[in-house]
């Protein structure tokens, strides 16, 4: 029997740029109940809000001063409850951000921790002592630029932040800080929410000794993830929340995971384990690095996307559960990365769709892709994020023309995610009356929700239709996922095989038609289950189909051959090897 996270789609709502109630140019707690009719028209089971805490927004939110209180610009907490009581009256359950691996520089516990050395909160954070000439324990660098460690002269220590410097790590290694964090946790669940989003969640380990590492090309620091990453308490921790926390409630989990592999993945989400029920895994959003890490004009492989998502596919198909996600408020806007933003605009955001929420495991979207949103090209100044306003400075001294700074802050600014939402071609978008705190996209015009609802084959139309028949349907929800080798390199297809049902997905990455030919004989598709191209419904299917432009298609087969549980035919046999790996 599924879990309610099993079968859910989950809606990320990004509370800055979702709807202001109030006027002052930011997203609010009253605007998210007010659409909370919306989102129930969308067809969306899930919510994960990105946080909501008293910050002071060094980091959007991610930087929190007191895990208790809404931060102001969002409401208060009678706005908290009425909005869970609307969600939960709509059938819509809601997961929240838990950001412990670090906290704000301004939380009463740093505040205290940074005074002295014989204080009850001295030991709450991570310090060390300077090396002989003063400088820092060791040569990490972090996340958002510069060394993670700023020394504190009053404790004549350093403190390590593997962010900004306003977002010191909390030593999980003191028991009082766990307990601490697992109050919390207890804190909203007896509010009512329905689980955690955990941030970050697998750099909680620290290791023992902080040993320098062999410097990043071109850097005077050094990459921590390798030795951070899943280190050695990481599973005992997560235990020990379930244990102190998580058991008492029916609450889901998914938990952040830079750097992790598939097998501690399935190490994480192993049922029997008792740690998570899911994690975010990175790998997919690696496969367009360049020489400047994330920040490069490097266009995808569709190869590597196949390989990358086939992987995970299968390595969690029996054991374990995927977390599924191609954005969120971290990465570009899915149709600028992986689809394409002008022509096929509305296609490809369709295409993606099929293909992630078709997927085995809980799709995760981003507020704005049910719209075909895009990524924003601002002048650089107008960037707010702290990662993108970092990475500008860093590439200009790394030598990088102020055209290809620009390039790779289109291609890569979280803030291409987060900017407003379009409602309508209003002023603001019909995010706000006042400008908001990030600049609306300029083309809400074109690309807005009014619109979009006015005309049945718009991206949104598509998207409720999707909704619909991923949420309720058992081969999605619970399926075996098999991957399929494509003779077309610009098709990616997998079959989902459940019972007797057996799905095949056809996802074209291509601008222009391309002849698909099918992995079975034409007479072995029972019926096109579901389709962004029009005609597909209409066309005969013949064993090559010739596929629109980023067309996704889900046919449903009825051959009868049984093989290891998924029915195939021969000719499907030859064809359905697992991708290389
Ligand atoms: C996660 C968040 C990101 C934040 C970082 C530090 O990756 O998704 O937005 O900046 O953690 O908390």
């Amino acid at each position: 029997m599924s879990k309610w996270w099993q079968r859910a789609v989950f809606y990320q709502i990004y509370p800055q740029s979702f709807k202001d109630s109030d006027g002052d140019g930011i997203g609010d707690l009253r605007g998210i109940t007010s659409k909370v009719s919306y989102l129930h028209e969308l067809g969306i089971q899930a919510v994960w809000l990105n946080p909501i805490y008293a910050s002071p927004m060094i980091d959007n939110g991610y930087d929190i001063a007191d895990y208790r209180q809404i931060n102001p610009v969002y409401g208060t907490m009678a706005d908290f409850e009425e909005m869970l009581t609307q969600l939960h009256a709509h059938q819509i359950k809601l997961v929240m951000d838990l950001v412990v691996n670090h906290t704000s520089d301004q939380h009463p516990w740093f505040q205290a921790s940074r005074q002295s050395r014989d204080d009850p909160f001295s030991d709450y954070y991570i310090w060390a002592d300077p090396r002989a000439d003063g400088s820092a324990p060791n040569n990490w660098g972090s996340t958002f630029g510069g060394s993670a460690w700023t020394y504190v002269p009053a404790r004549g220590q350093y403190y390590l932040h593997l962010f900004s410097p306003a977002q010191p790590d909390l030593n999980w290694r003191n028991p009082v800080v766990r307990e601490e964090v697992y109050r919390l946790m207890r804190f909203w669940f007896d509010k009512g929410i329905d689980g955690f989003r955990m941030d970050v969640i697998n750099l909680l380990s620290k290791p023992e000794h902080f040993e320098d590492r062999p410097k990043d090309p071109g850097s005077e620091y050094a990459d921590f993830y390798p030795v951070v990453a899943n280190g050695p308490e990481m599973h005992a921790y997560l235990h020990e929340m379930y244990d102190r926390v998580l058991k008492d409630y029916e609450g889901m989990t998914v938990g952040e995971m830079p750097h992790v592999t598939p097998d501690e993945a399935k190490r994480y989400t192993d049922p029997a384990r008792h740690e998570l029920n899911m994690v975010f895994q990175f790998d997919h959003t690696y496969i367009d690095e360049g020489q400047y890490g994330k920040f490069s004009t490097v266009r995808f492989k569709l190869s590597d996307l196949k390989q990358t998502l086939d992987r995970w596919q299968l390595a969690l198909n029996e054991t374990g559960w995927n977390a599924l996600y191609l954005g969120n408020h971290d990465q570009p806007r899915v149709v600028s990365r992986f689809g394409d933003e002008h022509q096929h605009r509305e296609a490809s955001a369709k295409m993606l769709a099929t293909l992630l929420l078709c997927q085995k495991g809980t799709p995760f979207f981003l507020q704005g892709d049910e719209l075909g949103m895009t990524n924003v090209h601002l002048p650089l100044e107008a960037y707010r994020d702290i990662d993108t306003r970092n990475a500008i400075r860093m590439l200009s001294r790394q030598g990088c023309g102020v055209a290809d700074v620009r390039q790779m802050v289109y291609n890569k600014s979280r803030d291409n995610a987060r900017t407003p939402f379009q409602w309508s071609s209003a002023e603001h978008a019909g995010f706000s009356t006042h400008a908001p705190w990030l600049a609306v996209n300029p083309n809400f015009a074109a690309i807005n929700l009014a619109e979009q609802q006015t005309r049945t084959d718009s991206v949104f139309h598509y998207y409720q239709r999707l909704l619909a028949f991923c949420q309720t349907d058992e081969t999605i929800i619970a399926g075996d996922y098999r991957p399929v080798a494509t003779a077309d390199s610009a098709v990616y297809s997998y079959m989902r095989c459940h019972g007797e049902t057996r799905y095949l997905v056809i996802c074209s990455f291509a601008a222009t038609p391309v002849r698909y030919l099918l992995p079975v004989e034409p007479e072995a598709v029972a019926r096109v289950v579901l389709s962004s191209a029009e005609e597909r419904a209409h066309a005969a299917v013949t064993q090559y189909l010739t596929l629109a432009p980023f067309e996704a298609t889900v046919l449903a087969l009825n051959t009868n051959e049984e093989v290891s549980g998924c029915s195939v035919s021969g000719r499907w046999r030859a064809q359905s090897e697992p991708a290389q790996r």
